[in-house]
């Protein structure tokens, strides 16, 4: 009898000193980052990062009660390795969210494991129209911009500048690709004339060749897409070639995000469309640069932008289902439903997942890129391809 009752004792001092459901510690979420450490596209890999994990950090280290921690890899802006780089995020560090990438090969082979696995994606920047067209998915969405949102308003933009004969010069993948057909698509509507498209592989800076050939066609203007340590050399080689004070160069923002200090001078003046611009003056991008700025010892640039909303809508999710992310359906439609308050303006999410945004013009005084005025107002991309 008494052993029994020492036994019940026992028993009722455990239940007694375990701690209540409540102040149980939530598992840590893993966040699973896939970007570019090295290469051409670099910078824009730690302005994501650093973004992204300043909002964390805004929010103490915790979303949805969860504490967060990372696992990464650096995808090398290689599309041959993408596929083994993100199972091994998935695999070898089971992550419970996945969050890349800058460049848009890598980041489709992102989303065809995302959509296999059901695991969420966020798609910090790559403007790939399949990932949120032709493989959009419940589970995958883009925090940046779709490569023929800036093109498209480009397009607008130099056509009503009067210019009937332009040149485009790219790199001959998803991105290039798909800025010159929004471009052309806008430009060719208002009357314009795309008179040649130029590309060399990516990531080739060779450009010497190509630029003799603008020089020859003799164009009314130039549109272009190049980005990272690519964008600096091609501004810096055009001005060289004697181009800029004759042809002028229009560019997607890329041009002259986050690239401004080693272009310097051969930048100046120049001419862009983007989803962001580093003077929009509002009370939320105030915050945002002096906050970033002051963690990082630099100004930010659209991608740190976009890192830091791809931490805000994983929040939005998170939250509405106090952190469980098993209740899937919820998860995705609060993060399909959320308005973001973005450091660009706030903006919502379209049918396929990807931002609805206004699109500024800007121009390049000094190391910044100033407003002009809204190219576009809540642009959306057509999404062509997508059913959900
Ligand atoms: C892309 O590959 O989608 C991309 C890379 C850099 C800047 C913008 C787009």
């Amino acid at each position: 009898m008494n052993v029994i009752r020492s036994l019940l004792i026992a028993a009722a001092a455990a239940v007694l000193a375990a701690p209540p459901a409540a102040a149980q510690t939530a598992p840590k979420l893993k966040v699973g980052l896939m970007l570019p450490a090295s290469g051409t596209y670099a910078a824009l890999g730690t302005a994501i990062e650093n973004g992204f994990k300043l909002y964390v950090a805004e929010q103490g280290g915790k979303l949805a009660g969860r504490e967060v921690e990372f696992a990464q890899v650096d995808d090398e802006s290689d599309p041959a390795k993408a596929t083994d780089n993100v199972n091994k995020l998935l695999k070898r560090d089971s992550v419970d969210v996945l969050v890349g990438s800058v460049h848009s090969g890598v980041a489709m082979a992102m989303a065809k494991v995302a959509k296999d696995t059901g695991t969420p994606l966020i798609v910090p920047n790559a403007g790939a129209a399949a990932v949120t067209g032709s493989m959009c998915a419940p589970n995958i969405f883009r925090s940046s911009f779709s490569n023929w949102q800036p093109g498209y308003a480009m397009g607008e933009v130099v056509a009503a500048k009067g210019h009937k004969n332009v040149v485009t010069i790219t790199w001959h993948y998803a991105a290039g690709d798909e800025s010159v057909r929004g471009f052309k698509e806008a430009f060719e509507k208002a009357g314009g004339k795309v008179v040649k498209e130029l590309s060399l592989p990516f990531p080739n800076v060779e450009f010497q060749a190509l630029l003799t050939e603008i020089a020859a066609t003799k164009p009314d203007a130039v549109y272009t897409f190049f980005a990272g340590g690519g964008a600096v050399k091609f501004v810096k080689d055009y001005a060289a070639a004697g181009l800029k004070k004759s042809i002028p160069l229009y560019a997607a923002g890329f041009l002259t995000d986050g690239t401004l200090e080693a272009q310097g001078a051969d930048a100046e003046g120049l001419l862009t469309t983007l989803h962001y611009a580093d003077d929009l003056g509002t009370p939320r991008d105030k915050a945002f640069r002096l906050a970033y700025a002051k963690a990082y010892k630099v100004q930010p640039d659209v991608y740190a932008v976009q890192g830091y909303d791809a931490a805000q809508m994983l929040a939005a999710g998170l939250t509405a289902v106090k952190g469980d992310l098993t209740r899937k359906p919820e998860f995705d439609s609060a993060i399909e439903n959320a308005k973001i308050d973005s450091p660009r303006g706030a903006f919502t999410l379209s049918r396929s997942h990807n931002p609805v945004q206004d699109i500024y013009l800007r121009q390049v005084v000094g190391k910044e890129n100033k407003l002009v005025g809204v190219a576009s107002k809540a642009l959306a991309d057509p999404g062509q391809g997508c059913s959900m």
